[in-house]
């Protein structure tokens, strides 16, 4: 019975409702099973709510409902919110279900026949909103660590031997048999077990809400020891099959539940059970905003919704724009430090990486496969240098999983595009077209197979990009990861499609004081006016006329005149609207020398900055006549 590839979120709270930093973790494991769904392995994702505890409770009755009405509808809120980010999750788990209390129940008894688990009586402080128990030493100014309110109990309890595991727990992680990761939590964790681990209360007395313990139904399983089983609960343990399954191969979470919690309560019970422990167990920092956790009880959360509408009103279809949220949870990944995660943050990952490295690819790809090899991919072998760019980014990417450094992988991946983008402008397909170069059509084949890679190395975190880049380039999704970097991967002959804008470029919030709309008449004199006045040398001299090179165009949606032009002005990439669209089309613009009024005050246009003019002639019917320079010039060159 092969064993599936396992990973799991921690099931998250129900008296929340989720922010990026759910989406985070969760996005997370998501794009790592869909790499090794495109490994080839049989790969299992887990997720879910934590129902259970005094907490809910209590949050019902705020909610004026029954702790049941309230867990389902919170738990379908969770749901909801991990489909509509287009998470792949194959169960989504409830700590209420008869699964998940059978599975509990059986634990709890196994490790109480096994001797540790015991009865004893508690006195002391506890803390409802942790639902934790607090040394007397560890009050502050009366209240918990945490700040909470404080409660005195004397109740005979239910104790989970945990001093015990100490010896064992070390050994497991020392040897690496248990791997804790990144290396900096792990040491956390030997000096935490190296201080010494105190027995765990793990009942509390039975509110109406819970798993009554087996036995001793007045007491129910203490919240985090039955929401740490879901993830053997699952499995089906004790039934038989479970193996195929269990272990879990990587349990993901943020720091504040790794160490006391994932990291050795978790794997004291199970080597109390007899039972194989977790392969890797792995935390990431916080997102936060100012400075301190992004949690709702702070009310400085990030919404994923609002990020989506962000960018379904910047010009993105709906799967686009949660991919672009799909992006930037990963770009950010704070795997080992904390994060700021905030909108204007989410914006500038957004223009560098997706409107400006991936979306300029595709965009320019497909225009010179149009305008060089009539819109067929080329037969022949790739340039090495393309291959070899490939093959790189793809080893660099399965290095960094193999530490679940996503962020990196992502990086990797979106490489292989700015690899391409420099190949361009290197290679200069425009100049080997002008001047019969019999390697253009290599160069050409090249540039599509390094965006044909890209395709299938973004897949597992974009995969709504992927797709999309597959349709424009004509062929199937490449979602076989052995077949990247294959020459096989870009068939020779494929007709390639139209390319169609998926990134809008965000334009910089400046507001450029656009005048108030002028009359015609009006408009007519001041010209007239103008015709007639003589200006200094000097005054034509404070134009800065320079040769640039349209790198990109693009039309621009809803209008009848403008392009949108990336320019090359020296080492500078600016960006002009032209009204130049019913003489021109991209296709024709691409590599062509252009003259530019490169110290024109930007402006907006239709919602576009244009940081400069394009110069051009009018014909007979007022149609542009752009000015290119007599032969090729240093790009940036001044004209007087
Ligand atoms: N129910 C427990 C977990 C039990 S697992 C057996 C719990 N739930 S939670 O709703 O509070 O979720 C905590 C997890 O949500 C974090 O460990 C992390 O995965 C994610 N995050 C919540 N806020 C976050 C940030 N601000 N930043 C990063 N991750 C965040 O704890």
């Amino acid at each position: 019975m092969a064993k599936r590839f396992y990973i799991t979120t921690p099931i998250y709270y129900v008296n929340s409702v989720p922010h990026v930093g759910h989406a985070l973790t969760t996005m997370v494991c998501d794009a790592t099973k869909r790499w090794h769904v495109m490994k080839g392995e049989d790969a299992f994702f887990l997720t879910g709510t934590d129902e259970n505890g005094l907490k809910v409770m209590e949050a019902a009755e705020q909610a004026g409902e029954t702790p049941q009405q309230f867990v389902d509808r919170i738990s379908a809120i969770w749901s909801d919110a991990f489909d509509s980010l287009n998470i792949g999750y194959d169960v989504f788990f409830r700590t209420t279900s008869a699964r998940h209390r059978e599975a509990s129940q059986a634990l709890f008894t196994v490790l109480k026949d096994n001797g540790h688990i015991y009865l004893d009586k508690y006195e002391g402080w506890y803390d409802v909103s942790a639902e934790t128990f607090v040394r007397e030493a560890d009050l502050v100014d009366g209240k918990s660590p945490d700040g909470n309110e404080v409660r005195w109990v004397e109740e005979e309890n239910w104790f989970f031997r945990l001093s015990a595991f100490e010896k064992p727990l070390l050994e497991k992680i020392e040897s690496g048999e248990l791997l804790l990761l990144p290396e900096g939590r792990r040491n956390e964790v030997l000096s935490f077990v190296k201080q010494g681990l105190r027995d765990l209360c793990v009942s509390r007395s039975n509110p109406g809400w819970g798993i009554p313990v087996p036995g001793d139904e007045g007491k129910v399983i203490y919240v985090w020891f039955d929401a740490l089983i879901n993830y053997l609960a699952a499995t089906g343990w004790p039934a038989a099959g479970w193996e195929k399954l269990w272990p879990a191969d990587v349990h993901w979470m943020a720091k504040e539940i790794f160490t006391r919690f994932h990291a050795t309560l978790w794997p004291a019970m199970l080597m109390g059970a007899g039972l194989p422990l977790p392969k890797t167990v792995i935390a990431h920092g916080w997102f936060t905003f100012n400075e301190s956790k992004m949690s709702k009880s702070k009310g400085n959360v990030v919404s994923h919704v609002d990020v989506v509408k962000r960018f379904e009103e910047a010009g993105c279809t709906h799967e686009l724009a949660v991919d672009v949220l799909r992006y930037c949870l990963v770009k950010a990944l704070p795997y080992d430090n904390d994060t700021n995660f905030t909108m204007s943050e989410i914006e500038r990952i957004y223009n560098a990486d997706l409107a400006n490295d991936l979306g300029n690819a595709l965009n320019r790809t497909l225009t010179m496969a149009h305008k060089f090899v009539d819109g067929v991919v080329p037969d022949g072998a790739c340039d090495s240098a393309a291959t070899a760019s490939v093959a790189a980014c793809k080893a660099r990417f399965e290095e960094a999983m193999k530490t679940h450094q996503l962020n990196d992988a992502l990086d990797a991946a979106v490489d292989a595009a700015r690899f391409l983008n420099k190949y361009v402008d290197e290679k200069a397909p425009w100049a080997l077209a002008k001047s019969g170069d019999a390697s253009l059509a290599e160069v050409v084949r090249s540039i599509l197979f390094l965006l044909r890679s890209a395709e299938g190395m973004v897949r597992p975190f974009v995969p709504s990009t992927a797709d999309a880049i597959a349709i424009q380039l004509g062929l199937t999704p490449l979602s076989d990861w052995k077949s990247i970097g294959e020459e096989s991967s870009l068939p020779a002959g494929t007709k390639v499609g139209q390319p169609v804008p998926m990134f809008p470029r965000l334009e910089a919030k400046v507001q450029t004081g656009t005048s108030a709309p002028q009359s015609q008449e009006k408009k007519k004199v001041q010209t007239e006016e103008k015709k007639s006045e003589f200006i200094e040398f000097a005054d034509f001299m404070k134009v800065e006329l320079r040769v640039a090179r349209i790198m990109e165009a693009e039309p621009v949606e809803g209008s009848d005149k403008l392009m949108k032009l990336q320019v090359k002005v020296g080492d500078e990439k600016r960006q002009i609207l032209a009204g130049i669209k019913q003489k021109y089309s991209a296709e024709d613009l691409i590599g062509r020398q252009v003259v530019v009024v490169a110290n024109l005050k930007p402006r907006k246009m239709m919602g576009h900055e244009s940081q400069g003019m394009v110069l051009a002639a009018d014909d007979a019917v007022g149609q542009a006549i752009l000015l290119e320079p007599d032969k090729e010039a240093p790009e940036g060159t001044s004209v007087h």
